[in-house]
């Protein structure tokens, strides 16, 4: 037998050996990355076919009950980051993100506080006026999020949502939503970019007035540091009864 005949009938043998150690070896084995990943809810297809996009490598399967398009991505995420203890804001009894609503669906703040260009009070949405779109919505909302089942039980108890007030000023102080959003104050100048967060907040938005005090968002100092700015009343009965 010639030396290079030898060399290939040992070759297979060599092989295997090799393939055996590979796949003996613990740690990062091409074996083991090639597991599959198995979606137990569409919110966890969503992201599962969110990281498939990123790595075509990734080998997923999605059982046919949660392959729809509904809830997306999008949603599956701000209701994480809304029910989140750990980011700023009281927790709400429905994790209701304003990213999702007001951000990326666009939907008109006033749609929601309607009472804000009539009214003293910017006022929460009816139950009813949440039920307009939730109503119509496919039954995997109700299986993938438990706030969309608590909506629909307030909804059949005909109780309104017990909401966790953010923004308050004391009962000796008048404050009224009208006169601001007519006079065309935005929103956001007093609430900050609220269509951004998922969580509400508040912001903060401290004056530094000229002799060194600092005046907090809803202290005195904040109120009447913007009306000096755009000559309205300073008068003490403007603001206290
Ligand atoms: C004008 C229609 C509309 C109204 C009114 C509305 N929603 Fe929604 N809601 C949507 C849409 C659209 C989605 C997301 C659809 C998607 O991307 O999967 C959504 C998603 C959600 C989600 C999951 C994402 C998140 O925000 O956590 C919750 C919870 C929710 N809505 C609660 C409410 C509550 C509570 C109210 C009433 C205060 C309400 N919605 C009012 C249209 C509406
Ligand atoms: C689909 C309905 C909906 C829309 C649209 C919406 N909101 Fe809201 N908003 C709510 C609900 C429900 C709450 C109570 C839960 C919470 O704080 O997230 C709330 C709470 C708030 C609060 C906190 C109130 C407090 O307790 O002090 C502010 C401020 C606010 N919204 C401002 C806005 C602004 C500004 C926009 C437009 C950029 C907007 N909202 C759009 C439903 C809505
Ligand atoms: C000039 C500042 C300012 C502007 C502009 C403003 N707000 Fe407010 N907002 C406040 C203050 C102050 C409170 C607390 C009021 C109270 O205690 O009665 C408040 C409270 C709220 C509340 C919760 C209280 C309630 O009425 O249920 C909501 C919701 C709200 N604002 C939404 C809005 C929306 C939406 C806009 C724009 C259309 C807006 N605000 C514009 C200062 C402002
Ligand atoms: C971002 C600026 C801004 C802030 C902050 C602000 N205001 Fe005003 N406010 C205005 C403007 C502008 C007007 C004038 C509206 C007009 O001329 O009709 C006004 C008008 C008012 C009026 C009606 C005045 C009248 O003549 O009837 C009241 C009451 C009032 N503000 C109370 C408050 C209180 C209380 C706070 C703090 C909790 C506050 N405002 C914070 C800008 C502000
Ligand atoms: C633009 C609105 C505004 C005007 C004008 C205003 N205040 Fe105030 N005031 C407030 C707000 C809001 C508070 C509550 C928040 C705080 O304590 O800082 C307050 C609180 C107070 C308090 C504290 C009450 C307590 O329980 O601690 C006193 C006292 C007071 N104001 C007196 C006055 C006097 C006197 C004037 C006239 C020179 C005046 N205010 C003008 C908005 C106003």
């Amino acid at each position: 037998m010639s030396p290079s005949r030898r060399f290939i009938t040992a070759l297979p043998l060599s092989a295997a050996v090799l393939g055996l150690v590979l796949a003996l070896t613990p740690g990062e084995s091409p074996a083991k990355s090639k597991r599959k990943e198995v979606a137990g809810s569409v919110c966890e297809a969503q992201e599962l076919k969110a990281r498939k996009a990123e790595d075509s490598h990734l080998e997923i399967e999605i059982p046919p009950e949660f392959d729809s398009p509904w809830p997306t991505l999008e949603a599956c995420r701000s209701y994480v980051a809304a029910e989140d203890p750990d980011a700023p804001g009281p927790m709400q009894p429905i994790p209701f993100s304003h990213k999702h609503h007001a951000g990326l669906y666009e939907i008109d703040c006033q749609y929601c506080h309607s009472g804000t260009d009539r009214s003293q009070a910017a006022g929460m949405p009816s139950v009813e006026l949440c039920m307009g779109c939730h109503n119509v919505f496919p039954p995997s909302y109700d299986s993938e999020f438990e706030g969309i089942r608590d909506l629909k039980q307030y909804w059949a108890d005909q109780e309104p949502i017990p909401w966790v007030q953010i923004h308050r000023v004391p009962e000796h102080v008048q404050f009224r939503h009208n006169r601001h959003v007519q006079a065309g104050v935005e929103c956001q100048r007093c609430h900050g970019p609220v269509e951004e967060m998922d969580k509400v907040y508040m912001t903060d938005d401290t004056i530094w007035w000229p002799w060194g005090l600092p005046s907090a968002k809803l202290e005195m100092g904040w109120c009447v540091d913007c009306h000096r700015e755009n000559e309205a009343s300073q008068d003490c009965v403007t603001c206290h009864y």
